[in-house]
This record gives C-alpha cells, structure tokens and sequence, in this order.
C-alpha cells in the first residue's frame, strides 16, 4: 500500500538516567533511576504519527542484527507503524545515554551504530516515492536524507527536522518542503544569532520554516506562494523575494515539566500526519504543539507520546 506517512529515520535504545541537576565537565553525579526505552528520533517521530491517528505509517531505518534490534521493530509494530522496511544491519543497534535533570532537561550522547549504516535501497526508494508526507532528520547519514528528498519529485511533501543541528549542504534545503528546527538548531543553520533574522534566512531558503521556541510558541515563516496555497488560493507565478508571512502560534502550556525528551520529536510526527490528512501548516502546527506540550509530562520518549485522544481532550479544554 502506498503510506501516508513515511518516517526515514534512527531508532536507538534510550538508556536515561535520572539525576537531580546535570553534572558539569568533570563532575560525576549519582542517579536516582536507570530505565531503558525505545527512543532515536526517526522511530519517535513515527509512533508520534501514529499515534496521532488517522495517518498510514511507515518506517525506514536500520537497527542491529540483536535483541535490541528486535525490540524496538516489535515496539513499532505495536503502535501500527509498518516495518516491512526496517534494515538489518552488521553493527549494533544505536544508542543515547541520556540524563534527565529534575526540571525535565536533558543532555544526550548518541552513539549511532547502525543507523550510520543507511542507505536507501530500490525498494525502500519506491517506498518514499508513493509516500504522501515524507519526514527526515539528521541521525543518519546526510545522503540517506538527500535520496529521500527525491520523493519531492513525485509530489510528496518533504519535512526536513535539522536535528540534531549539524553543517547542512544548502543544496539539501532545495529539496525541502518544511524545515522544521529549535532555536538552536535555527541559528546554527543559518549562523544568525537573531532569531527574526534566523527566521528571515530560513524562509529565503526553504517555503515553510517552522521554528519551535518552548514555551515562548512556535515561529511560523511562509513564502507569499506557501502562505496563499495555504489559505486554498492559486499560487502567484510572482517574483519569489516578496515579504515572507511570520505568525506565532502560541504554546499550550503544562503545569508539571517531567521529561522534555523527545518533545521535538512528537512534534514532527503528529505535524506530519497532521498534513497528510490535509490540515493547513497553522492547524498542524497548532496540533502538533499540545501533543509535544503532553509529551514533555512523562518520562521517556516513545513512552510518552500522547494518544489522539488526549491531544484533542487538550485541544478543546485549552485555557
Ligand atoms: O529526540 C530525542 C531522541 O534523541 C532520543 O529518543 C534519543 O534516542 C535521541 O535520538
Ligand atoms: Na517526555
């Protein structure tokens, strides 16, 4: 079948320790609890468009030949993401060792391993091909990225999250539908400290930078074509260096910060789906931002990706 939600992607064993701050260099910190958890931000963002429901999901990724491996396939499986594409690979499966702080921030060390490995085969090409919605990151290597971005060509929508922020080809960002990044991810692609002027640079780039600010909101910057394809108008065959159209969504805000893990991640997922299913970029954004809101109230990543359910709950009862 023909998805509409193909996530390419890492998945990673999380392995998070919870201390009460986060050591600095030199420091050595005791924890207060160890727990292993399907993580890596591709797989994330895949159970995140799942879960968020009514979107078909694919995932492609590789894992190890090991327990691990097998473990994070059947715990995508159980959310209904198809993994008939998921390679086997001769190195271990990915690793994050992660430390949790007591006010929900967290420092992460990846050690890659197999998502390193991959590179999309003919099938797993065709598999982004018919894909409706296509999303990346930057756990795995840049050309496995760039062979997805051929999907644009077939009329997929291509949704690049620069994350983890790393030295981008701009030629990348020439394929790109949607980039979607943090604040530090903004200014380190574009190498501007101002986040206006961030925004600006992106959006002179890509037609849809989206850029997530915590609990300051989200920054939604669209070229005038994106903006009025949006609005369900006619694009302009225009000149392409008119105003771009800035708004901020506001936040959706939660009382009890227990693990901002993997928040961003839900986030891509659920505005994924959000898009298959034909929501402008402002209703997606606006969905996607409680649903990243309610991850950050539970520990873990994969675990704590809320259900359609409880995303809408929030949508109608917001304050
Ligand atoms: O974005 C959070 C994710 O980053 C974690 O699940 C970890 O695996 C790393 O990939
Ligand atoms: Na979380």
């Amino acid at each position: 079948p023909a998805f509409d939600v193909v996530v390419v992607g890492s998945a990673n064993v999380d392995v998070s320790a919870r201390v009460l701050h986060l050591p600095s260099p030199g420091e050595t910190v005791l924890a207060t609890s160890l727990v292993r958890s399907p993580g890596g931000k591709g797989a994330n963002q895949a159970v995140a468009a799942a879960r968020a429901g009514g979107a078909l999901v694919a995932f492609i990724g590789a894992v190890g030949a090991d327990a691990e491996g097998e473990w994070l396939s059947a715990r995508l499986a159980a959310d209904g993401v198809d993994t008939a594409m998921l390679a086997r690979s001769g190195d271990p499966t990915g690793q994050a060792l992660i430390s949790v702080a007591a006010n929900g921030e967290n420092v992460i060390v990846v050690a890659p391993g197999a998502n390193a490995t991959l590179a999309l085969t003919p099938a797993q090409k065709e598999m982004v091909a018919r894909a409706r919605v296509v999303v990346t990151q930057l756990e795995i290597p840049v050309e496995a990225v760039a062979s997805a971005s051929a999907a644009r060509a077939c009329g997929a929508e291509f949704l690049l999250n620069a994350a983890p922020a790393r030295p981008l080809p701009v030629e990348l960002l020439a394929d790109v539908d949607a980039l979607i990044v943090n604040e530090h991810e903004a200014r380190e692609i574009s190498g501007l400290p101002d986040l206006d002027a961030a925004a600006s640079y992106l959006v002179a780039h890509v037609p849809v930078a989206i850029i997530t600010r915590g609990a300051a909101g989200v920054t939604l910057a669209m070229t005038p074509r994106a903006a009025s394809l949006a609005d369900g108008g006619v694009a302009m065959p225009g000149p392409a260096r008119e105003e771009a159209c800035e708004s901020t969504v506001p936040p959706y805000l939660v009382d009890d910060v227990v693990d901002t893990t993997g928040a961003g991640d839900t986030f891509c997922g659920v505005l994924a789906a959000a898009r298959a299913q034909g929501l402008s970029w402002e209703d997606a954004v606006r969905e996607a931002s409680v649903a990243a809101a309610l991850a950050v109230t539970a520990a873990g990543a994969q675990d704590a990706i809320p259900s359609r359910q409880r995303v809408l709950h929030a949508l109608q009862t917001e304050r």
